[in-house]
């Protein structure tokens, strides 16, 4: 009349819980997207995404020590470039004394062991907000991806432990191989952004990078014409095969929540470390709602970020790092 299997046995106190839990958080999982600004002494918040920043070098030296010190050991930089340094040809992007470049320097001075990834994309350094060369109002795809590899080159150059393009131009993984191999930065690492998808919860990084794509005519409004279609499934697995083929070591999979079925697709399809990013407005949508009263920020970081490891992550970039390593410590 009863069940002779119980499955509520092992649900019945922590004890056994954690016992037969299968996906276990660590500091080991996380990497650390941070963002970067000229100056002295500035620490900004981005106004859509709260409690998260912008640093000057100067200060971005202490919050590397404090990763550290938390057992966060990989980085991702991002800088933000002042309006009258950009063009629609990312001249910056290539300048050996530039911010990334400078940034990457600071990271390694003050925490040589600290993985420094970087990213590889010319919207923050675009006049257009494009993440490649805007021509005839198209983003061209082979010059972009020529001057993707000499900027992955600038980076390894700087110090960079990997490369991460996040550009989604055809192609440009290879292109990004050769050139550092021939410069023979045969260590230097790709992580790239292989099923990056057009979504529209990128809103807040564009705010903390000033990167929106700006409305001119002449220049596309979106980038639908490189992000992938939210509605695609299979081009995924097209995408990541193609990164794989061409060199890429970590491939990736951003958003995170919204495309969890793509990560077990890909975790299913292919051996290889995946990387999901937990992006910007994901971060935003929980900080609003935790401001409300309406959801209990820390319970929901940590479901959110359990889930996407369940789903098949190896690493995740989230700007929850810091708070769920806290929480768990
Ligand atoms: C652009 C880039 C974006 C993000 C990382 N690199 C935004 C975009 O594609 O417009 C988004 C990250 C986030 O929203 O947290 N190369």
């Amino acid at each position: 009349m009863f069940p002779i299997r119980r499955n509520r046995r092992l649900r019945t106190n922590e004890a056994i819980r954690s016992l037969v839990r299968e996906t276990i958080i660590s500091p080991n999982d996380f990497l650390v997207p941070l963002f970067v600004v000229e100056g002295k002494g500035v620490k900004e918040e981005i106004a859509s995404m709260p409690n998260y920043y912008r640093y000057s070098l100067d200060l971005l030296k202490a919050e590397i020590k404090t990763l550290w010190s938390l057992g966060l050991k990989s980085v991702l930089l991002f800088v933000k470039i002042d309006d009258a340094l950009k063009d629609n040809k990312g001249t910056e992007a290539l300048n050996s004394n530039g911010l990334m470049q400078r940034a990457i320097k600071v990271v390694k001075d003050v925490c040589p062991d600290m993985l420094v990834m970087t990213d590889v994309a010319l919207d923050p350094f675009s006049s257009y907000g494009h993440d490649g060369i805007v021509e005839d109002g198209r983003v061209i795809n082979d010059a972009t991806a020529e001057v993707l590899a000499e900027m992955s080159i600038s980076h390894a150059e700087a110090g960079a432990d990997f490369v991460a393009p996040s550009d989604m131009m055809d192609g440009r993984i290879i292109g990004i191989r050769e050139g550092l191999d021939q410069s023979n930065f045969l260590d230097v690492g790709i992580m790239s952004y292989s099923a990056k998808y057009a979504s529209a919860f990128y809103g807040p990084f564009r705010d903390a990078l000033d990167s929106a794509p700006v409305d001119m005519v002449d220049v596309p409004k979106d980038k639908k014409t490189y992000q992938m279609d939210v509605a695609n499934r299979d081009e995924a697995i097209r995408e990541t095969e193609m990164d794989i083929s061409e060199g890429a070591d970590i491939v990736m999979v951003k958003p995170g929540l919204c495309y969890l079925d793509i990560v077990r697709d890909v975790r299913n399809s292919f051996d290889i470390p995946i990387a999901v990013y937990q992006v910007s407005g994901e971060y935003a949508m929980l900080k609003a709602a935790a401001e409300k009263g309406w959801l209990d920020h820390d319970a929901v970081m940590l479901e959110q970020v359990t889930s996407i490891k369940r789903a098949g992550a190896d690493i995740i970039a989230s700007y929850f790092a810091k708070d769920v390593v806290k929480l768990i410590s």
